[in-house]
């Protein structure tokens, strides 16, 4: 038995969704423990794509259970269209399938109105966020003042709650950003609306898992966002309003750290970044534009163009030591087939010092330049691949660098976007009998 976290192991997008889809095989329960719909995870399936925002990237496999732990906070619109949009794909035949749990903070509408009207009125000082209501949400939950997903079953408490908490979030989308204020009869009718539908998936994660464990299940934690954007470790502000570190698998899904035996973090063989904020190693040239098109490089949640760079050992380090990892899967490596040569970043100059430490001042961060070490280019098509050890020697000689660099084995090499472009060196879930 052996139970496995995935996280992100940059600022996202680094193909948690495909390797969470690969790793469902080896386990029973699926879980995600943080974020909401800012999320997007993507799984190619033959020539069938499917971006899920909220619904655990298990689901594709019929039989797994897909946990939505109490660490997430959702959108009922989004997760009942995202019900109906597998469904239609032929997908979650068995509703058993999916559980919410019950302490999940619901995203209202006045989340969603807040977190667009402060990032209008940030103009140049905005964190571009998703727009979804992540940040707000996760304030109430944390002040207090939010509702719940099992508050939405009780029609009584649910109005009872939105009843005190709407005067003070009318009056400042009204007196500080300038907005409409919403009516508290057409949010009863929405969420009342969709009430009825998700009563049969309220479930505690807790307790599902702790049988889970019992039963000798094998449990795998899917992360939503990356290392960088965690609110605590990552490039705060420019972060995320949960904790995306591996640690948060234990308060997102109600179980004891003595329970995980692995962390896998996800790296693309390259970076990318949505959103504002610091980016050491971001090409603003061609090359940047090189890896964009290669790479396919647009957002799975907002459509907006991904910054690209090269691949940050200071930055993964962080994420080596933030989330104990234990595994790196290198994703895109085939994006990288085109190239004469390839750059990593292993130090960071500062004035006229050399740090190889992610600096936690950001001042520091933004002055930081990378120090780059080449590796020689492989020019071949490596997306066909089946074993590891097919791969050019470049590719191995870049991997073993990464190790050497990270203190980190490399678990896993992904060349293309399907499940079956996945050159597996070792299974997580086979370190404990
Ligand atoms: P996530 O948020 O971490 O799940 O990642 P996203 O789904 O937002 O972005 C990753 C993108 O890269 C998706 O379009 C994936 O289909 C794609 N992808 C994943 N692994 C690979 C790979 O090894 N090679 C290529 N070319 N694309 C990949
Ligand atoms: P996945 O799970 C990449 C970024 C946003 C913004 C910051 C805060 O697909 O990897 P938020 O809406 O969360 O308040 O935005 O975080 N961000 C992501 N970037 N991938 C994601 O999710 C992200 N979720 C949020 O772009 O910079
Ligand atoms: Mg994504």
């Amino acid at each position: 038995m052996a139970n496995v976290i995935i996280v992100g192991a940059q600022w996202g997008d680094e193909g948690k969704g495909k390797v969470v889809d690969i790793y469902t095989e080896y386990s029973q329960e699926v879980v995600r423990f943080q974020g909401g719909n800012n999320a997007g995870h993507t799984l190619v399936i033959g020539d069938q794509k499917t971006v899920l925002h909220l619904i655990p990237s298990g689901i594709l496999h019929e039989g797994k259970r897909c946990i939505i732990g109490n660490g997430v906070v959702l959108d009922p619109k989004v997760f009942l269209e995202e019900i109906d949009g597998l469904r239609k794909k032929g997908y979650l035949k068995d509703d058993s399938q999916l559980m919410v749990d019950g302490s999940v903070n619901l995203i209202m509408p006045y989340h969603k109105k807040i977190d667009i009207a402060r990032e209008q009125k940030a103009g140049a000082k905005k964190i571009g966020t998703t727009g979804r209501g992540i940040g707000p949400t996760y304030e109430d939950k944390v002040g207090r003042r939010g509702i719940r997903f099992a508050d939405l079953l009780k029609p009584e408490t649910f109005k009872r709650k939105l009843h005190e908490v709407l005067p003070e979030k009318n009056f400042y989308l009204e007196q500080y950003l300038g907005e409409q204020p919403l009516s508290e009869a057409a949010i009863i009718e929405e969420y009342l609306g969709y009430a009825e539908r998700l009563r049969g998936y309220l479930g505690r994660a807790s307790t599902t898992l702790e049988r889970a464990v019992k039963a000798g299940h094998n449990i795998l934690f899917e992360g939503a966002q990356g290392s960088l954007l965690d609110v605590d470790h990552g490039t705060y502000p420019f972060v995320t309003s949960s904790s995306t570190i591996a640690g948060g698998a234990c308060t997102g899904a109600g179980i004891g750290p003595h329970l995980i035996d692995a962390v896998i973090g996800i790296s693309k063989a390259y970076v990318t970044r949505v959103g504002e904020g610091p980016f050491p190693t971001e090409l603003e040239d061609e090359m940047g534009e090189q890896l964009r098109t290669a790479g396919s490089e647009f957002g799975a949640t907002t459509g907006r163009p991904r910054r690209c760079g090269w691949l940050d050992i200071v930055a993964l380090r962080e994420a080596v030591r933030t989330n104990g990892l234990t595994g790196i899967a290198l994703t895109k490596m085939d994006v990288l087939s085109e190239l004469e040569a390839v750059k990593v970043c292993t130090a960071y100059r500062y004035r006229d010092e050399l740090l190889e430490e992610f600096p936690q001042d950001f001042d520091v961060l933004k002055e930081c330049t990378p120090v780059y070490e080449e590796i020689e280019g492989w020019q071949k098509d490596i997306s066909a691949l089946e074993t590891y050890d097919e791969l050019p020697q470049q590719v191995q000689g870049y991997v073993d660098k990464i190790e050497s660099w990270s203190g980190c084995p490399v678990v896993l090499v992904s060349v293309g976007p399907r499940r079956d472009q996945t050159l597996i060196r070792s299974n997580p879930f086979e370190i404990k009998s």
